[in-house]
């Protein structure tokens, strides 16, 4: 069994980009930006903006932190994203979330300029994506598809179980795997015996959001094992993932573990977007 050390993949992408975007100044120059906006005190928000940051410093590119208080309005806020939008310095543009409950995330993805969104989260992307036309690819599952080609697993000709059917996760690394040309399931916590459908996977993405779901009983020998999850042990209070890592690790041939497995690669492919928002608005001049 091999844990799959995304924290190494990551830092070997930044070191790439950061070589990319010390090319910048004399082509182009500048740097890129990339403007993060959080509202509120979100606990995980606050550590994943600050980590966002980081890994701009990281990659050589110009970051703002944008920090708005809990209470601001939805149309604020909106306003803020068209001054943004509007900014010919800001390449990369997203608004952490989640959202207090009284603004609109729909709403607040769709104002964000189509071309600055290093999310991928806007409709046109998400389109894109489905449509197999130019578009930026979601960050997480860009991670996971990644990871996969960094441990010479080739989705190609194999069973695929995604566990998780939202917008950010499930429903994109069903269709990037399905492009891989793997056999899809895509399923969920309702899903009527799961056990049975998991151990049919030769590659098991989880992105439930449920502590320790996926258990040693619910996977086959040699599975390669993504958990996406970023759970409270609801036993010791632990960060940990949604597969029950102890009982699934021994069957598996590979498995990332929570935390250092997927999160680092979301960032990394967050600073890959940023360079790619930035290029495109070199070509569009
Ligand atoms: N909250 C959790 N993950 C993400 C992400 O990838 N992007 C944004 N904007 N918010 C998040």
């Amino acid at each position: 069994m091999k844990i799959i050390d995304g924290k190494q993949v990551s830092t070997s992408l930044k070191e790439a980009l950061r070589e990319q975007v010390a090319t910048f100044p004399e082509k182009f120059g500048r740097v890129p930006h990339l403007v993060v906006v959080r509202v509120g005190e979100d606990p995980a928000s606050v550590v994943y903006v600050r980590n966002k940051a980081k890994a701009c410093e990281a990659c050589g590119m110009r970051n703002t932190t944008i920090v708005l208080p809990e209470e601001t309005s939805e149309q604020a806020l909106l306003s803020q994203i068209q001054e943004l939008n509007a900014d010919e310095t800001v390449d990369g543009l997203l608004v952490q979330l989640p959202l207090p409950k009284h603004i609109s995330e729909a709403k607040v993805i769709e104002a964000i300029d189509h071309s600055k969104d290093v999310d991928g989260f806007h409709p046109r992307n998400v389109a894109g994506l489905w449509q197999k036309t130019p578009h930026m690819n979601p960050c997480t599952p860009a991670g996971i598809m990644k990871l996969l080609e960094a441990e010479g697993v080739d989705p190609k000709g194999k069973r695929a179980v995604v566990i998780g059917r939202s917008n950010i996760v499930g429903l994109p690394v069903a269709k990037m795997l399905l492009d891989a040309n793997a056999t899809v399931t895509l399923c969920h916590t309702r899903t009527v015996n799961l056990p049975e459908i998991t151990r049919q996977a030769e590659i098991l993405v989880v992105a439930a959001g449920r502590a320790k779901m996926v258990t040693g009983d619910m996977v086959s020998e040699g599975v390669v094992v993504i958990d996406v999850g970023m759970d409270r042990d609801p036993e010791t209070g632990k960060l940990c993932g949604d597969v029950d890592f102890d009982s699934v690790a021994p069957k598996a041939s590979a498995i990332t573990p929570v935390p250092g497995g997927v999160g680092p690669m979301t960032i990394a492919c967050l600073m890959e977007n940023t360079v790619a928002c930035f290029l495109n608005k070199q070509g569009n001049k």
